[in-house]
């Protein structure tokens, strides 16, 4: 058999999933995908804040990548490797462990999707299904036996954690705490009053404008009592969540930049891409990045990296049949379902222009947050129960 030529998606959460599926469907015969993540499963970190809270759910948080290829014309030609890639260098990609027995990946194209890194439980920091799911429990019985819960942070993992504690645990005393004037910053200022009325219904305290002092040894995670200190308030905590500081995952280029003279990662850490996704280093025109790793201006949620996914595929495309790639990056507004608690929600989207925000409130969430439909679309019709443990 002629050897396959190799197009490696790095990342398999949302973004680098999606990418891998539409490239595996538009391939020229001669090309396979290969996808390199080193999670067993794919996370649904949508759920990652229910899930460290509320009981019983967490295994349904981690999805088997077995049928990501299965509707491709060859499924079987294309693969996820379980593995971290630790250095790209020119048309190889060197993995953390071996694979078909070396641990140097060729690729005729390369593309980045490896996203940031938030502390637990924002992401989770085992690789196998068994492990995660042992982490949330053991975080839910912390939650449990916590009196005074202090959350750092307030964007969306903060907020929503927030209200559905303070729902789930109408006794427990929650705190949030958040270093500008408003919530939910990233957004019209819409959202954050949204937010504060929801918190004054549910009983959560928010404390804005006031940064917190974090202590170098870190807050204690064994349920010991502490003070959270900020600029001018002194809370007592017997349990504090972290819910800030996402990190870009850029450690697999860090030899590159030394030598490029035009890096690859721009101050802010993230990836520098062109509006066709390649990397903005002309030496690197066969290597894209999108989702969140990628510095698009774009709003780091899922949906927008996967309208980049569709860019992605298209220019590969192009360079395969010897064209110049012309499908270029489109940045819309802003715009997020977020959770007010367990069952109420709001879809909210930023003005486009001079308009006001879309605003849709609803009253029909899940406890699980429609989990089984997460599964249908990663190829699982679940029909019992058992099977949310494969
Ligand atoms: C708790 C939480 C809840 C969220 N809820 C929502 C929501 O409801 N709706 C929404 O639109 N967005 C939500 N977001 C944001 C959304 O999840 C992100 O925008 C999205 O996950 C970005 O996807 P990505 O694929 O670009 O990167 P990420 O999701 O960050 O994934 C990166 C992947 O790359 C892998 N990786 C990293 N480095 C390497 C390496 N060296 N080698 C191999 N693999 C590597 C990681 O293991 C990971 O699987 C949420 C985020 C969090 C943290
Ligand atoms: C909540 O905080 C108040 C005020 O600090 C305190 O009196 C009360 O005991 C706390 N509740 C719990 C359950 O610890």
């Amino acid at each position: 058999m002629q050897s396959l030529k190799n197009v490696v998606v790095v990342g398999g959460s949302y973004v680098g999933s999606g990418a891998a599926t539409k490239l595996a469907n538009a391939l020229p015969s001669g090309y396979r995908v290969l996808l390199v993540e080193p999670h067993s499963h794919f996370h649904h970190l949508f759920a990652f804040p229910r899930f460290a809270i509320v009981p019983q759910h967490e295994h349904k948080a981690f999805i088997p990548y077995t049928r990501l290829f299965a509707s491709a014309q060859a499924p079987n030609s294309h693969a996820v490797v379980q593995a971290k890639a630790v250095r790209v260098a020119d048309k190889v990609l060197h993995l953390d462990r071996a694979w078909e027995e070396a641990k140097e990946l060729p690729y005729e194209y390369l593309v980045i999707a490896t996203g940031t890194k938030l502390p637990s439980p924002g992401s989770m920091q085992h690789d196998h299904k068994l492990g995660g799911v042992d982490f949330f429990k053991t975080y839910q019985g912390g939650i449990k036996t916590a009196k005074n819960i202090v959350i750092i942070g307030g964007g969306a993992v903060g907020v929503q954690m927030a209200l559905d504690l303070k729902e789930f645990y109408p006794e427990k005393n929650v705190t949030l705490v958040h270093s500008r004037d408003k919530v939910m910053n990233r957004f019209h200022p819409g959202l954050d009053a949204i937010v504060r009325k929801r918190f004054d219904e549910v009983g959560v305290k928010a404390i804005t404008g006031e940064r917190v002092k974090l202590p170098a040894e870190g807050f204690p995670t064994d349920g010991t009592p502490t003070t959270v200190h900020t600029t001018n308030s002194e809370i007592p905590a017997d349990l504090v969540i972290l819910a800030t500081g996402q990190v870009p995952n850029n450690q697999l280029v860090k030899d590159l930049d030394d030598d490029a003279e035009d890096k690859l990662t721009a101050p802010n850490g993230f990836l520098r891409v062109r509006p066709t996704l390649q990397l903005l280093n002309p030496a690197y025109s066969n290597v894209f990045a999108l989702g969140d790793i990628a510095d698009t201006g774009a709003p780091k949620a899922a949906r927008p990296g996967m309208l980049q996914a569709d860019v992605v595929v298209d220019n590969i495309l192009s360079l395969i049949e010897g064209k110049e790639p012309t499908k270029k990056l489109e940045v819309g507004a802003a715009a997020i379902h977020l959770t007010l608690g367990l069952k109420q929600n709001v879809i909210f989207k930023n003005p486009d222009g001079d308009e006001e925000p879309m605003i849709k409130m609803r009253d029909d969430g899940q406890e699980d947050m429609g989990i089984e439909g997460v599964w249908t679309r990663r190829g699982f019709q679940v029909k019992d129960a058992s099977e949310y443990h494969l």
